[in-house]
C-alpha cells in the first residue's frame, strides 16, 4: 500500500491546517502549548523487540485517544513500515538529504498511528553530524500536534541514538531473558547513567514465560544499575513470549490489532496504562491474571 501517493494530499492539507492552528494558538498563549511527549525505544543487543513493543505501544496509545507518531530512526536497518506492510514513498533519507522537511513524510497508517519511515540500507548515513543531528530533534520536537512520538532506536548506542534519547522524556531499553541481552541493556544503561541530562530510563523484559521470570530478570538489571552506576531504572513491566507475535510480523499486521486479548498485547496494553498512568482492566481471564499481577501497583 502506498499511503503517500493517493490520500497524502487531503492528509497533508489536513496536517498544514493542524499545524497552522497550532502556530496561532503558541502565538496567542505561548505558555500553554506544551511539547509531545518523547519516548525512545531502545537495546543494547538487536533482535529483542524493539520495533514490535515501538508499534503496538503506540496503538495501544492511540486507541486511548492520543496521537502517536512512531519514528524509524533505525538509520541502518529500517522496518517500523514493514511489520506495518506499508512501503512509504518518502522517509529519512530523504530529509537527511535535504530534500524533504521531517513533517512532510508523515504517513498515516490504517492503525491509528502516524509513522515516519526508516533510511533503510543507507548505512552510511548512520551517524549524522552534529548539526544534522541536533536541527533533526528540533524539528522532531516542533510536531506539536503529536502528544506522543515513540523513537525506535535501533540497537546499540551509537552518537545518534544519544541524541535521541537525551531529547527523550523516557527511555525505554528493552531485553530479553538472555544473558547477552541483558549484559548488553546494562551497557547501554551504564552509557546513558554518564549523560548529564539523563531522561527517566524504564525497562521492559520481552520475551518472558512467566511473571517470576520477568521480576528476576528486572530486579536483576534494576538493582546492578542502582548500586554500580547509581542510576535509577523503573521497571516498567514485561512481555510474555507469545507466538502471536511471530504470526503478527508474518502478516504485518500488528498483533494488538489482529490478536488484541492474545498474551502479548495484553502485555502492551498493560506498559501503556503504567506509562499514561491510568488502570488497565484487562479482557479475560488472563486479563483478569495480569491485573492481579500488577494490580494497581506502580513501578
Ligand atoms: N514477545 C514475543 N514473543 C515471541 N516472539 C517475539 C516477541 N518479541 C519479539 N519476538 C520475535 O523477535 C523478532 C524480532 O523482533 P523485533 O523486530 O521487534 O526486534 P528489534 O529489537 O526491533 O530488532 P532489531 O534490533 O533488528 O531492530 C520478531 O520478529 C519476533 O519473531
Ligand atoms: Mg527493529
Amino acid at each position: 500500500m502506498d499511503y503517500n501517493s493517493s490520500t497524502m494530499g487531503e492528509v497533508k492539507k489536513d496536517q498544514a491546517e493542524r499545524l497552522r492552528l497550532i502556530m496561532q494558538e503558541k502565538k496567542a498563549n505561548p505558555e500553554m502549548v506544551r511539547q509531545p511527549r518523547v519516548i525512545t525505544i531502545s537495546s543494547g543487543k538487536g533482535g529483542v523487540g524493539k520495533t514490535n513493543v515501538a508499534i503496538n505501544l503506540a496503538i495501544a496509545f492511540s486507541e486511548i485517544g492520543k496521537k502517536v507518531v512512531v519514528m524509524d530512526a533505525d538509520l541502518g536497518l529500517a522496518n517500523v513500515n514493514v511489520i506495518l506492510g506499508i512501503i512509504p514513498k518518502y522517509n529519512l533519507y530523504h530529509v537527511i538529504k535535504g530534500q524533504k522537511r521531517l513533517n512532510e513524510i508523515i504517513i498515516d497508517t490504517p492503525y491509528g498511528i502516524q509513522i515516519i519511515a526508516g533510511a533503510s540500507g543507507f548505512a552510511q548515513l548512520a551517524d549524522l553530524d552534529e548539526d544534522a543531528r541536533e536541527s533533526f530533534v528540533k524539528e522532531l520536537k516542533d510536531l506539536v500536534y503529536a502528544d506522543i512520538i515513540i523513537i525506535d532506536t535501533g540497537a546499540g548506542v551509537s552518537q545518534n541514538v544519544l541524541t535521541f534519547l537525551k531529547s527523550a522524556d523516557d527511555a525505554i531499553i528493552i531485553t530479553t531473558p538472555e544473558p547477552t541481552a541483558i549484559t548488553d541493556a546494562y551497557g547501554i544503561i551504564k552509557t546513558i547513567s554518564s549523560e548529564i541530562n539523563a531522561p527517566n530510563v524504564k525497562l521492559v523484559v520481552n520475551r518472558v514465560k512467566s511473571y517470576m521470570e520477568g521480576k528476576r530478570v528486572a530486579e536483576r538489571v534494576i538493582n546492578i544499575a542502582g548500586q554500580f552506576l547509581n542510576i535509577k531504572v523503573d521497571n516498567l513491566g514485561f512481555v510474555f513470549e507469545d507466538v502471536t507475535v511471530q504470526k503478527s510480523v508474518i502478516k504485518q499486521d500488528p498483533f494488538i490489532k489482529s490478536a488484541p486479548n492474545s498474551k502479548a498485547s495484553q502485555s502492551i496494553k498493560h506498559l501503556m496504562s503504567r506509562l499514561a498512568n491510568i488502570k488497565y482492566n484487562g479482557a479475560g481471564g488472563f486479563g483478569r491474571f495480569l491485573k492481579n499481577l500488577f494490580g494497581g501497583k506502580s513501578f
